[in-house]
């Protein structure tokens, strides 16, 4: 059988008891799952619909940059989320962070550690990136969300481009390749992990454990806040999945969204 037709049938018979799973979509290449998953969901497609793809020619990723996407070597997958309530998008990524930790653990056994808001880490570098995004009516609620989630699963052949190469890093490099799981069986465990915790929305259990697995909490850390460089210490992670951090100057800050780096102490 070919390999869409294989994803797709061992993906829905492994999820077919699954009540939140809708359909699958798999997909040797595409511009972006999270792209095509939205055309999906505003022409109708049902919370739960998945969409993978072997490889991705433009992979987005959060703040406008693009995710590195090559054939075959990461788990690409989206999930078409629509709440009938209006919680808070940065708890949706908090919670995938969560799930697909929990999966990584499930699977292989591995601990990785989660940078807020929205990736993984092994070590100090990166393995999974999260990029939630939605689509709003008037009244604030979402129509859909669209939940993407990109896995480093082996090292390029070629290596990774320049950029990334000091700051990515992929299951391959911390385990043997043969004892990788497939996509389908990774896409499986998360989307099983995932909605475990959805279900349970507005109710935040879940961050607990995303505030044990943090690498940022305690840490020294630089961050953008209307427009300016600051640093600080990040203090704690609140309800809404926010960080809250304390400046240089003493002042406590509450994060809700954006990106976080460490700052080294001097020597
Ligand atoms: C980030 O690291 O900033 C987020 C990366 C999210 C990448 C995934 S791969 C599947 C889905 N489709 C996309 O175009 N992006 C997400």
């Amino acid at each position: 059988m070919e390999r869409k037709g294989f994803v797709e049938k061992k993906i829905a018979s492994l999820l077919s008891e699954e009540p939140f799973f809708s359909q699958v979509f798999y997909y040797d290449i595409l511009p972006s799952t999270n792209d095509f998953a939205k055309e999906m969901a505003s022409s109708g497609a049902s919370e739960g619909t998945i969409v993978l793809a072997g490889s991705q020619t433009a992979g987005k990723g959060r703040m406008g940059r693009s995710f590195f996407s090559p054939e075959g070597d990461g788990l690409y997958l989206s999930i078409i989320l629509k709440p009938d309530t209006g919680f808070d998008p940065g708890l949706i990524t908090a919670c995938a962070a969560v799930a697909v930790r929990q999966a990584v653990e499930e699977l292989m056994n591995l601990s990785v550690s989660i940078k807020w808001v929205n990736d993984l880490y092994i070590g100090n570098k990166k393995l999974c990136g999260i990029l939630a995004e939605g689509h709003f009516s008037k009244d604030g609620l979402p129509d859909y969300i669209i939940l993407g989630i990109g896995l480093n699963l082996k090292t390029p052949t070629g290596g990774y481009p320049e950029d990334l190469a000091s700051i990515v890093t992929a299951l391959s490099d911390v385990m043997p390749e043969e004892d990788i799981p497939d996509v389908s069986l990774l896409c499986v465990a998360i989307v099983k992990q995932f909605s475990r915790l959805y279900k349970k929305l507005p109710d935040v259990g879940f961050l607990e454990t995303y505030r044990s697995a943090s690498c940022v909490l305690g840490k020294r850390i630089s961050y953008v806040l209307c427009g300016e460089k600051k640093v600080g210490t990040a203090l704690l992670i609140d309800d809404s999945a926010s960080l809250v951090v304390q400046n240089d100057n003493g002042e406590t800050e509450t994060l809700s969204t954006g990106e976080v780096s460490f700052v080294r102490p001097i020597m």
